[in-house]
This record gives C-alpha cells, sequence and structure tokens, in this order.
C-alpha cells in the first residue's frame, strides 16, 4: 500500500526496510522524546518491525507502518505508523519519526495530514490520537499545524531514559473542521 503527498511517498514496511529503520532508531536526536530507546543491535529493530509486517497478511489490520520518502529520488527519510483499537471505538493513533538531515522542511506536517485522511477516508475512522512529550516543540507544532487539539495531559506516562516524562494527548474527530493545505 502506497500513499502519496505533494513531494513524499508513503509505503507500507518491509523487511527490505530493516537497515534504514536501525538507523533511524539509532539516532540519539529521534530517540531524544521516543520511549523505544536507541536498539542495542538491528535484531531490537528487527523484533520491533515483526508485528507490522505480520499484520499485513491479516484479515482485519491493526497496525500499519510505512517508511516516509521523497518522491523525487525514492530516498528513505522516515518512518511512521497507525494503530488501531478495537472496532466499535472507530479510533487509531498515529506516530512518526524522520531522519535528522530532513527535519524543518515541513515533511512530517505533510505525513500527518496524509495519514488523518487515510485515516477517515479510507480507514472510516471516527477519531484519530496522538500522543507527544510535552518537551517535544517540534512535534506539537506538528499536530497542532496538522489540525489536531491538544486534549489533555497524562502525567509522567513515558518511560524515557530512566525517568517518567509527561505527555500531551492530542486528537481530531472526523467531524471537526479540517483543511489539509
Ligand atoms: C518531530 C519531527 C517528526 C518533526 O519533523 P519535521 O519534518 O521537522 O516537522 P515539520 O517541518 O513538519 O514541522 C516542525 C515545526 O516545528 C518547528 N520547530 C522546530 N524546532 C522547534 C523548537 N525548538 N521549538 C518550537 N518549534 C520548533 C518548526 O519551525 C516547524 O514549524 P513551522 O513549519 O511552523 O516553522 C522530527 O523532528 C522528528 O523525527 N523528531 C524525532 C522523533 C519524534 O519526536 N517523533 C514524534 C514523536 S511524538
Amino acid at each position: 500500500m502506497e500513499l502519496k503527498t505533494e513531494r513524499l511517498i508513503i509505503r507500507e514496511v518491509t523487511w527490505d526496510d530493516l537497515n534504514d529503520i536501525f538507523i533511524l532508531e539509532s539516532s540519539p536526536e529521534v530517540d531524544e522524546y521516543n520511549t523505544l530507546g536507541i536498539p542495542d543491535n538491528i535484531n531490537v529493530t528487527r523484533e520491533h518491525l515483526r508485528p507490522f509486517i505480520e499484520d499485513q497478511k491479516a484479515e482485519v489490520r491493526k497496525k500499519y507502518s510505512w517508511t516516509i520518502r521523497l518522491q523525487a529520488t525514492d530516498e528513505f527519510i522516515g518512518h511512521a505508523g497507525m494503530t488501531l483499537t478495537a472496532d466499535r471505538f472507530k479510533m487509531g493513533e498515529i506516530w512518526y519519526n524522520l531522519m535528522p538531515s530532513h527535519w524543518g522542511n515541513g515533511y512530517a506536517t505533510e505525513v500527518a495530514k496524509r495519514l488523518i485522511r487515510f485515516g477517515f477516508e479510507f480507514l472510516n475512522l471516527h477519531r484519530i490520537e496522538a500522543g507527544v512529550a510535552t518537551e517535544n516543540k517540534r512535534s506539537i507544532k506538528v499536530l497542532e499545524k496538522a489540525g489536531m487539539t491538544i486534549e489533555g495531559i497524562r502525567r509522567k506516562i513515558l518511560p524515557i531514559r530512566g525517568n517518567w516524562v509527561d505527555n500531551y494527548h492530542y486528537a481530531i474527530l472526523e467531524d471537526d473542521p479540517w483543511d489539509e493545505a
């Protein structure tokens, strides 16, 4: 499955992407607000990807994970995903990580908006959520530019390098006013 934006291709992950994703997850800048931690070796990333790749065979999909690539060159620039809850909630949660060399070009915002559209139009969701460490200013900006609304704070919920960190809870509803442009 492939989603396109003006500048990006968002393509479902395959095992061929393992090394690129391992390099991404090994970046200390990417890890700063991430609960996964830096992988000790590529097998840690392999096990992290496995449920997403196995889900591609499921009759009812629950997990999506995509590489983010530049349309112009097909260069790998990041990894994004969406996890769905039980069907009756019609709800999904999105996340994204970009290679630091590509930060600041509006790519994450482009990805977040496309995933929101995918969630509402293709998956027929009612509500899409995202969580972000309260200090993660870049990602907060992305979620707000993507049209999400802050709904609250979850105190000391994120285990990050041995500390408990606060998390802002964001969401957008299918009938919220939304402009993808
Ligand atoms: C968060 C992340 C995905 C943002 O990617 P990106 O492509 O640089 O995001 P965008 O360019 O779409 O938007 C970033 C915004 O943050 C702003 N920003 C950058 N540094 C900032 C700072 N220190 N304080 C406040 N805003 C900042 C930028 O100016 C930009 O807003 P603007 O377009 O209004 O100028 C990227 O930094 C990343 O991968 N971080 C590590 C992983 C991560 O935190 N993932 C999200 C987990 S919730």
